[in-house]
């Protein structure tokens, strides 16, 4: 099947981009489901109570409504991101909204938390665990036995946010917790999409300190004990971004995800299409998130793990992002220029560079942070 998405991807090119992937969402629902191959021990990670066959995971996005997460595990990532979900469904902005800059390697999209709620993602994940013979005991924050694609059911993550017209928007990031608990590995607070007006400013300290103390506590009154990231915009100054680590640091997350797509747009831009509104992501958004991710890095001291976004499109970027402090990396756009199998190069480069060292994946988290921070010696490509 990875031979076939890479023989369709030049046909998926002449559809404009969201029609592009709603074929890519339809072809994997009715395609045979594939067995990943077992990993290479060397990749296995753990992060935040939870085990992983390898580093690299899908970014939210892809699978926004929770439609096809074992296809996407089945190309071997290590674990799968659903949504953003948002309590009730809403369509979005108005098309187009999602742009491919070819000559960029990048997507701009401003699509705006286009979602089917959260009712109907709900159900396709309980019923995936069904399926699957998981039951509710067996899925434990902290302990228990090793969970991974190859062997149970695979993470899957669920990244929430709010309706656009919410009036409360910390309740419904706490509805998404709560409407989740059991079939969530983990959850992701999203505040860092460019493409819901007024969402990004639940980065500010005082609101994200209260958006921060609503979530933990209903993860705390859940049942069972999950993982909350937060997922935070690459478009920050470092005093902002201060005040974020402090406030994630105090109100005990579990992790942050760095980052989300970026409304800068760099001047090495050359896809006529660079000008259209939304979130940038892709190749050019590699730079600033991986030096945002080594920031984030020294802020956060070792008290909770990270997990690198942005323009990872090789192993040598996946290698900058853990570099830089990531213990797991996510990709989204890339998959759009180099279909599913760069998965497998990814994870193949990976131990390759794992062997030259003779190092533990492990010992590589965040041992250049210093440096990337300060802009030095980012670029291994
Ligand atoms: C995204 N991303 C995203 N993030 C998120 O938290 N919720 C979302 O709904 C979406 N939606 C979305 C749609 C599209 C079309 C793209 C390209 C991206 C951001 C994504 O998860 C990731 O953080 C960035 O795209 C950076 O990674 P890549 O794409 O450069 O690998």
């Amino acid at each position: 099947m990875i031979d076939a998405f890479g023989l369709l991807l030049p046909l998926l090119r002449l559809l404009d981009a969201e029609d592009a992937h709603r074929a890519t969402i339809a072809a994997l629902k009715f395609l045979p489901k594939r067995t990943p191959e077992k990993d290479d021990p060397r990749l296995a990670a753990s992060a935040f109570g939870l085990d992983f066959p390898n580093p690299v995971g899908l970014a939210a996005g892809f699978d926004k409504n929770a439609e096809v997460a074992d296809a996407m595990l089945g190309f071997g990532f290590g674990f799968v991101e659903v949504g953003t979900l948002t309590p009730r469904p809403q369509p979005g902005n108005p098309r187009p909204r999602a742009f491919r800059l070819v000559a960029d390697r990048a997507v701009i999209n401003r699509y705006g938390f286009n979602n089917d709620g959260h009712a109907p993602a709900l159900d396709r994940l309980t019923r995936r665990l069904a399926r699957l013979g998981e039951t509710k005991e067996r899925r434990h924050y902290g302990a228990g036995p090793f969970r991974g694609a190859h062997d149970g059911a695979g993470v899957v993550g669920v990244n929430v946010g709010a309706n656009k017209d919410s009036e409360d928007r910390a309740a419904d990031y706490v509805a998404g917790v709560a409407a989740f608990a059991d079939a969530a590995d983990y959850f992701t607070i999203n505040v860092s999409s460019p493409n819901t007006p007024g969402l990004r400013d639940l980065q500010e300290p005082a609101a994200l300190a209260d958006l921060l103390a609503s979530v933990i506590d209903a993860r705390d009154a859940l049942p069972t004990r999950r993982p909350v990231l937060l997922k935070i915009a690459p478009d920050l100054a470092l005093d902002q971004l201060d005040g974020i680590v402090r406030v994630a640091r105090d109100r005990g997350v579990d992790g942050m995800i760095v980052s989300n797509t970026t409304i800068s747009r760099p001047d090495t831009l050359r896809s006529p299409l660079s000008k259209e509104t939304g979130g940038l992501s892709g190749k050019p958004l590699f730079l600033l998130s991986t030096r945002m991710l080594a920031q984030t890095c020294l802020r956060v001291e070792g008290q909770f793990p990270l997990i690198g976004a942005g323009g990872v499109d090789s192993a040598e970027a996946a290698l900058a992002k853990i570099e830089a402090g990531a213990t797991l990396v996510q990709l989204y756009s890339a998959l759009v220029y180099e279909g599913p199998g760069l998965v497998t190069r990814i994870k193949r480069g990976l131990v390759e560079a794992l062997q030259r060292e003779d190092v533990a994946l492990s010992t590589l988290v965040g041992r250049r942070a210093r440096e990337i921070a300060q802009g030095k010696t980012y670029d291994r490509r």
